[in-house]
């Protein structure tokens, strides 16, 4: 299939979002279906009904304004985090994994993981390090050739459809092992409350069809593996930009001292009153985009785009890592400079239109994220100095930043 790189804003906004009725399918990665995620909406095509319903259950939870139900529960979890972190700071990675898998799961399910070694936080992290195999590009025989799904698995050279299948079994498990638990504990009333799957299985009540409740089992298992990679690697780049740039940390601790005091901690209520650290995580976006080459879209019909035929078919890839470094629009753009946005929730959103994707795929996670992130910064800059591991001879450790290859940075 043909591949399209768009490289800028104008052109992913014609086309991903101006003529989103026919750039918004995705492409078809047999070794991602084969491997369980067929059901999973963000490989869903367009509009087909699955997809749909998926994502209506999702926004009905997560629509700006029903969001904030949980918005004490995520404070909460900012103040477990810091706790976590300053008792243990060396497992940095470890304890942010597993805050952002616990909010997740407590979010989507009503469940609260209590250690790393939880069973659902383990099932789902692997689910997602099998999505990040199979989807990659260019590595399956059956991605190219199809019908390669079809030959029996004892012929030589056949063994991914064995590892499909291996895969399949666990990524099951990762999407209905929770659902079963948080459906029998909606029943009991044993769940935390609200939580996604209880709240839309109360809305169905008992008529609830078996095709329904497939469809809430998938989208709260897509959102939980969604949210859990993204999330972790937003809030390890907050804690690295604020290492590399302790001036913009004492700006930011002097915007909530000025704003909301030291008698209390921050909540998320408080954000338009911290233009500053809203920018910070603004930044930390822009700098390092989670997904910087987004999801791939693909076209469902052929198109013409400035004299170019477009065939049908065509895989989009929205370069959103280069929109986001282009000086035209962020000068200086390898600099991490908050201050680049003026405090201006305007200039701010040329980051959010971008960073989240476009048109009618754009992230569902949007605002359950942007809390997130906001309210670990600020609590983390309310209550802590952020500053390098230091050697015996009183100097600094600074490690050298690296960043692994794959589809999340
Ligand atoms: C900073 C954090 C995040 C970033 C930067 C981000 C970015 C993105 C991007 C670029 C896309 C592709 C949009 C497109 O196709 O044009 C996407 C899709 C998606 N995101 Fe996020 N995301 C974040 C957090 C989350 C969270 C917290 C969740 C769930 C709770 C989530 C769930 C999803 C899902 C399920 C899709 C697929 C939507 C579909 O195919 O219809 N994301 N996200």
């Amino acid at each position: 299939m043909p591949v399209m790189l768009l490289n800028s804003v104008e052109a992913a906004k014609e086309l991903l979002e101006q003529r989103s009725a026919i750039y918004s399918h995705r492409p078809h990665l047999e070794m991602a279906r084969l491997s369980g995620f067929d059901e999973a909406f963000v490989l869903q095509q367009y509009n087909n009904d699955k997809w749909r319903q998926e994502r209506k259950i999702i926004s009905q939870d997560l629509s700006s304004r029903s969001v904030s139900k949980y918005n004490a529960f995520l404070e909460q979890e900012a103040r477990v985090l810091v706790r976590a972190v300053t008792n243990n700071p060396s497992e940095l990675n470890q304890l942010v994994t597993e805050r952002i898998g616990t909010i997740l799961i407590r979010v989507f399910y009503g469940y609260y993981v209590n250690d790393s070694d939880d069973p659902f936080l383990t099932l789902i992290r692997a689910s997602m390090n099998i999505f990040s195999q199979a989807a990659a590009s260019g590595v399956w025989a059956v991605d190219s050739l199809p019908i390669f799904k079809y030959l029996p698995t004892w012929l030589p050279g056949t063994g991914s459809l064995i590892t499909a299948q291996r895969w399949r079994n666990l990524v099951c498990k990762a999407v209905w092992a929770p659902y079963s638990w948080s459906k029998k504990a909606f029943k009991t009333a044993s769940s935390l409350t609200p939580n996604t799957c209880s709240t839309t299985l109360e809305n169905l009540g008992e008529a609830i069809s078996s095709e329904q409740e497939h469809q809430l089992a998938w989208a709260a298992g897509t959102m939980t593996a969604g949210g859990l990679e993204t999330g972790i690697i937003g809030t390890l780049n907050f804690f690295l930009a604020m290492l590399l740039h302790p001036e913009v940390q004492n700006k930011a601790q002097e915007e909530i001292t000025a704003a909301i005091g030291r008698d209390r901690l921050p909540t998320i209520a408080d954000k338009p009153k911290l233009p500053y650290v809203r920018s910070i995580i603004t930044e930390v976006l822009r700098l390092n985009p989670p997904i910087p080459l987004g999801v791939a879209h693909a076209l469902s019909q052929h198109d013409i785009y400035k004299d170019m035929h477009i065939p049908k078919g065509t895989i989009v890839v929205a370069n959103i890592w280069h929109m986001l470094h282009d000086p035209s629009t962020f000068p200086n753009p390898t600099s991490f400079n908050p201050d680049r946005y003026d405090n201006l929730p305007s200039k701010m959103e040329e980051v959010t239109n971008i960073v989240f994707g476009f048109g009618r795929r754009t992230c569902p996670g949007k605002t359950l994220a942007e809390n997130i992130l906001f309210i670990i910064a600020a609590t983390v800059l309310a209550t802590c100095h952020i500053r390098p591991k230091v050697n015996e001879d009183g100097t600094d450790v600074v490690t050298a930043v690296r960043y692994s290859s794959g589809m999340f940075r």
